[in-house]
This record gives structure tokens, C-alpha cells and sequence, in this order.
């Protein structure tokens, strides 16, 4: 079981959610080597998440920093330029085309920083996107998003789980696709409106799962972790 763990264990991402770095080193801490790639988002960025992000990429981790930039062209690109300078694994920008090109811009030549385009988010639903205007439901909104993500030079889209399947029939391999709404059988949805199992959404073609309350909430999260790593490695 331990090399079948190795070989899924950089495709657990685990969000770190958390009010302050202090928490977040505990539960990275406490995960020890189980967990070797970390997302840092919108509660942790604002203080001092990149400095937590520059100690775990020290401890050899991979950091997803999950900014979901979504601005003029201009400032997308000086943003990602910033962060290129800082270091990361993976970045988010919102899908919309001008933005991508700006990030892709932004990034430059430097090969390690994916850029990863949020198609829409996993917490809305047909209703939601009818309510705020959308003429697409969310699986039409994701494909094309898809589409425009490559066209404009992406590494990869976030996507629900629920998607992951068409998106790799229609679009083919050769870039990421990474699944938030990840909730193992019988753990609670909270927010997320699109939620599949994490064996669900690697069989579907998902390169990684982004975990969160599932881990970050757990009483033993190098636990969760683990019995979510035993789930990956089975699918
Ligand atoms: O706790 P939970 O597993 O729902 O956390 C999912 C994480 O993934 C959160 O940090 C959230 O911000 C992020 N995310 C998401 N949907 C997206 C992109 C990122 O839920 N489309």
C-alpha cells in the first residue's frame, strides 16, 4: 500500500484554511510527509500566507496558491509577475479569457508555475448562475471555459469532479485538471454544491483533488489525510 500511496500522494492537495500561519504549521506539521502539497487561498494570504508558502516550498512542499486573480489585463499581469518572483507551484486566475493572457504574460518563462483556470466555482449551481445572469448552466459554462483556458496557453483548469469526465473526453489529456468538492462517502457537502468521492474523481480524470474541510476540519488531519491517500491510491 506505501508505493501505491507514494505514487498518488502529489495529487492531494490539501487547502489550508485557516485564520492564521500559526494553525496552519500545526496541521502541516502534524501531516508530516503524509501530505506534500499544501493550497494557500483567500484566508491565509492576507497574513503572511506567502511567507508560509516560501517555508514549505524550503521543505521541499509544492504550494498551490489559490489567488483567483480576476482584474484589468494590466494588473493580472504585474500580479502574476509578483508572484513569479516569490515562487509557487500552481496559481488560479479567474477563466475569462483576458485575464488568462494577461496571467499567461505575467508568467513569462519561468516552466515551474502552473497556471490554472477557475472554470466555475464548485459552490454554484444552474440556479445560482441563472440568478446572477449566466445564459450557460454550469456544465456548458465549465466546456467552454475549458476550450478558452487552452486556447489561451492554461497548464490546466479547476473543475468539479462532476465535470472531469466530459472535460477529458471532449478536450483529451495533456493538461491538469484539478477537483475541489472533494468529500469522502458520507462526509458533509458544508457549501459545495458539486461534490464527488476522491476515488470518483481520479477514475474521472482529475490530476488532483483539492481537500479542505474533510482534512483541515478533522480532528487527526494527518488521519484524514491518510484514509483519503488510501482512497486515492484504490481507485
Ligand atoms: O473545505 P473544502 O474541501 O470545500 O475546500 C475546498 C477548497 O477549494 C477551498 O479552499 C476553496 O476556496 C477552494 N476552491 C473551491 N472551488 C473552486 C476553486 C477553489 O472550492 N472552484
Amino acid at each position: 500500500m506505501n508505493a501505491e500511496i507514494d505514487r498518488v500522494r502529489d495529487q492531494l492537495i490539501v487547502a489550508l484554511d485557516y485564520p492564521n500561519i500559526e494553525l496552519a504549521e500545526t496541521v502541516t506539521s502534524n501531516c508530516g510527509d503524509a501530505v506534500s502539497f499544501y493550497k494557500i487561498g483567500l484566508q491565509l494570504l492576507p497574513v503572511s500566507g506567502m511567507t508560509l508558502s516560501g517555508a514549505l516550498r524550503q521543505q521541499g512542499r509544492k504550494v498551490f496558491l489559490d489567488f483567483k486573480l480576476h482584474d484589468i489585463p494590466a494588473t493580472v499581469e504585474k500580479a502574476t509577475r509578483s508572484i513569479v518572483s516569490q515562487g509557487g507551484d500552481m496559481l488560479t486566475v479567474h477563466a475569462e479569457p483576458p485575464v488568462m493572457k494577461a496571467a499567461v504574460a505575467g508568467r513569462g518563462d519561468d516552466p515551474d508555475l502552473k497556471l490554472l483556470g477557475v472554470t466555475v466555482l464548485t459552490s454554484y449551481d444552474d440556479e445560482m448562475l441563472a440568478e446572477m445572469g449566466y445564459a450557460y448552466g454550469a456544465r456548458d459554462l465549465v466546456l467552454r471555459r475549458v476550450d478558452q483556458a487552452l486556447e489561451c496557453g492554461m497548464d490546466g483548469i479547476v473543475a468539479s469532479a462532476l465535470e472531469a469526465r466530459e472535460i477529458r473526453e471532449r478536450f483529451g489529456q495533456g493538461f491538469l485538471i484539478v477537483t475541489p468538492g472533494i468529500r469522502p462517502a458520507g462526509s458533509d457537502a458544508g457549501d459545495q454544491k458539486r461534490v464527488a468521492t476522491p476515488a470518483d474523481a481520479l477514475r474521472d480524470g482529475a490530476t488532483h483533488l483539492v481537500v479542505g474541510r474533510p482534512v483541515n476540519a478533522a480532528e487527526d488531519p494527518e488521519k484524514a489525510a491518510v484514509a483519503i491517500l488510501e482512497e486515492m491510491a484504490s481507485a
